[in-house]
C-alpha cells in the first residue's frame, strides 16, 4: 500500500513540474514572439508610443477584449479605437502568419506581464 501511494505521489509531482515547465516555456516563447512581433510598435514594456499607438500594459480595451485577441493579431485593427481615454486612429497591420498556438503564447505573456492576469 505504501508502495503505489509513494508511485502516485511521484506521478502527481511529476505531472504538476510538467505543467509548470509548460507555463514557463510558453510564456517565454512569448516574450521572444512578442519581441519579434509587436515590440517594435508597442514598445518592450508595452506602453505604446505617445498618441499613435496604445499602450498593452494595464490597458482597458485589451482586458475588455480578452476574448478577442487572437482575432486582432490575426486580422489587426482599422478603425479608431480608445484606450485609456486615448483615441487612437492609425490602423495595425494583420498578421496572419502568426499560428494560433504562438498567438496564444503572446496573449499569455502580455496578459500576465503587462496586466498581472491570465485568460485561463
Ligand atoms: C505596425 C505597428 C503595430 C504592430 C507591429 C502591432 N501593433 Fe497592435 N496596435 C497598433 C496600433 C496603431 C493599434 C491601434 C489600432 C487602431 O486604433 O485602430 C494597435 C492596437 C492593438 C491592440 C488593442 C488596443 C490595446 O491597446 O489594447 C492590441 C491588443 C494589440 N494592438 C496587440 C498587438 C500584438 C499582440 C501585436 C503583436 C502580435 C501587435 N499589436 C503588433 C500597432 C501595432
Amino acid at each position: 500500500m505504501k508502495k503505489i501511494s509513494f508511485f502516485l505521489m511521484s506521478c502527481l509531482f511529476i505531472v504538476s513540474c510538467q505543467d509548470e515547465t509548460n507555463n514557463f516555456t510558453q510564456l517565454a516563447s512569448g516574450y521572444e514572439l512578442y519581441q519579434k512581433n509587436c515590440a517594435n510598435c508597442h514598445g518592450d514594456d508595452g506602453l505604446g508610443l505617445a498618441k499613435l499607438i496604445p499602450p498593452l500594459k494595464n490597458a482597458d480595451y485589451l482586458l475588455s477584449h480578452k476574448d478577442s485577441l487572437k482575432s486582432i493579431i490575426h486580422k489587426g485593427i482599422q478603425v479608431p479605437i480608445v484606450v485609456n481615454g486615448i483615441t487612437y486612429t492609425s490602423p495595425m497591420p494583420a498578421m496572419p502568419k502568426i499560428s494560433a498556438s504562438e498567438a496564444e503564447s503572446i496573449i499569455q505573456f502580455i496578459l500576465i506581464k503587462f496586466n498581472q492576469t491570465s485568460n485561463k
